[in-house]
């Protein structure tokens, strides 16, 4: 790939309006993000690659989630308890119903950026820069926050250390440990009004489950190492290629050059043109690289982005997380699959981002219903055609947050706790009865 740095994205065309002044400050910021240290090792990023590859021939199952813009101020202890939990609580619910391993790939530690459907906002007769994620810009409508601003690099790097660096403590400790899942915090189920009979299921699946895990090592067929450890990869969308190049180095064992700030970056639907930037950064990474495809897609033009990110076909590398919305999966899915047929990717469904409605009350919601119905048609038009679906991506929080509809949030409850800085995030009891209805309606296939 001789015509292929870190940089040559530059000069490309972005679709992304948000932009620096170049300069003194913005080369500071790059710099020092350069000589940090990488926030995950080539090893894991190759690990997660074989995962991928294991899930695309249906032999493990692929659980992403996590907000749909991370903050710096949620940075904080019980918001990254809470978001483990229901990860770990899910991807529990799904071994039960799938008999598969489940990877588990938050939407965290680096989920800073975010493209938005218009450049500008306008309040009360001012326009202002939109907020494009705390890792452009700030939240807060005056002209000074929304000041695109280098040192936000720096700042979020450091969030993403730091969050990071608090999963890795846990996990290492003990948490979610896989000989008891019984007690992965049952009065955590307590919380979000969930209703008894999930509970109950919850509680079953998981007795279950620690028993089939002591039995199996209790054979000796496995090491404990490999059992007791609930991983979490990282994901995240790879919107600002300042961050990600800064981050990207070559591997002194491999020679290949792998973006360091996460496991794995995607590109995200508004900025996947095939000339574009983010396209010409990502084909040079060794890491799985995730593309999310929306309706306004064409399946010729993600074979050449698929050609593109991964000329030699690896098996793992490629995640096409398909985003089409619930009423057009049928119509739209088959072509994809179709023009994909014979290329090695994992295909993933993200049934939160089509989905999203308005009430009149001016919130930006989504309903449950639709969402699983998205899920449901996908696995099904994945079926039809021979092709394989092995992942969900969710938008979703462990906590109480009213940002979606249905699971026993009504539109009058939206307006309780709309915490979320950007889309609507599934709160913890809708995640979990996501994950059992799923979980019941894939136990067939995954078993025959
Ligand atoms: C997202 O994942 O938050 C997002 C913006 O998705 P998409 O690129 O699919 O619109
Ligand atoms: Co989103």
């Amino acid at each position: 790939m001789s015509d292929w740095s870190p940089t040559s994205w530059k000069g490309k065309p972005s679709a992304h309006p948000a932009d620096y002044v170049e300069g003194p400050e913005l080369d500071r910021a790059k710099d020092k993000l350069a000589n940090l240290p990488p926030l995950v090792t080539s090893w894991e990023i190759e690990q997660l690659k074989q995962h991928f590859s294991e899930a695309q021939r249906g032999r493990r199952f692929v659980l992403q989630g996590g907000d749909c813009a991370e903050t710096l101020a949620d940075c904080r202890e019980p918001i990254i308890t809470n978001k483990l939990k229901i990860l770990l609580q899910m991807s529990l619910v799904l071994v039960h119903a799938t008999r598969r391993p489940v990877v588990r790939v938050g939407r965290f530690a680096g989920q800073y950026a975010k493209p938005r459907s218009s450049a500008t906002e306008t309040k009360d007769g001012v326009t202002l820069p939109s907020y494009f994620g705390d890792l452009y810009n700030r939240p807060e409508f005056t002209p000074d926050a929304r000041k695109v601003d280098p040192e936000l690099l720096v700042s979020a790097y450091e969030h993403a250390a730091l969050t990071l660096n608090f999963i890795r403590a846990l996990v290492d400790h003990g948490f979610g440990d896989l000989h008891h899942p019984e007690y992965w915090d049952m009065s955590f189920l307590e919380r979000g009004g969930l209703p008894s009979d999930l509970r109950a299921q919850y509680g079953r699946a998981s007795v279950e489950l620690g028993e089939a895990i002591r039995f199996v090592e209790a054979l000796g067929e496995r090491t404990v190492e490999q059992f007791t450890r609930a991983e979490f990869y990282t994901s995240h969308e790879g919107l600002n290629l300042h961050y990600e190049s800064s981050q990207t180095r070559k591997d002194a064992h491999t020679g290949a050059f792998y973006d360091f700030s996460t496991h794995m970056p995607w590109i995200g639907d508004r900025t996947r043109a095939l000339d574009g930037a983010h396209v010409e950064f990502f084909r040079g990474i060794a890491n799985p690289v995730g593309v999310k495809v929306g309706p306004s897609m064409n399946p010729a033009d993600l074979k050449e982005i698929a050609r593109a990110l991964n000329p030699r076909d690896l098996p793992g590398k490629l995640v096409c997380i398909t985003r089409l919305g619930a009423d057009h999966v049928e119509e739209l899915l088959p072509p994809f699959l179709e023009a994909l047929r014979g290329v090695r990717i994992l295909w993933v469904v993200d049934p939160m981002h089509s989905n999203t409605v308005k009430t009149q009350g001016g919130y930006k919601t989504r309903h449950v219903d639709q969402i699983f119905s998205e899920i449901e048609r996908s696995f099904a038009v994945h079926k039809a055609s021979g092709s394989w679906l092995g992942g969900i991506h969710f938008e979703l929080t462990g906590d109480d947050v009213t940002e979606c509809l249905g699971a026993g949030i009504a539109e009058e409850d939206l307006s309780r706790n709309n915490a979320t800085a950007c889309d609507p995030r599934l709160n913890y009891r809708q995640s979990l009865e996501l994950a059992f209805r799923l979980g019941g309606h894939i136990r067939e296939s995954f078993r025959s």
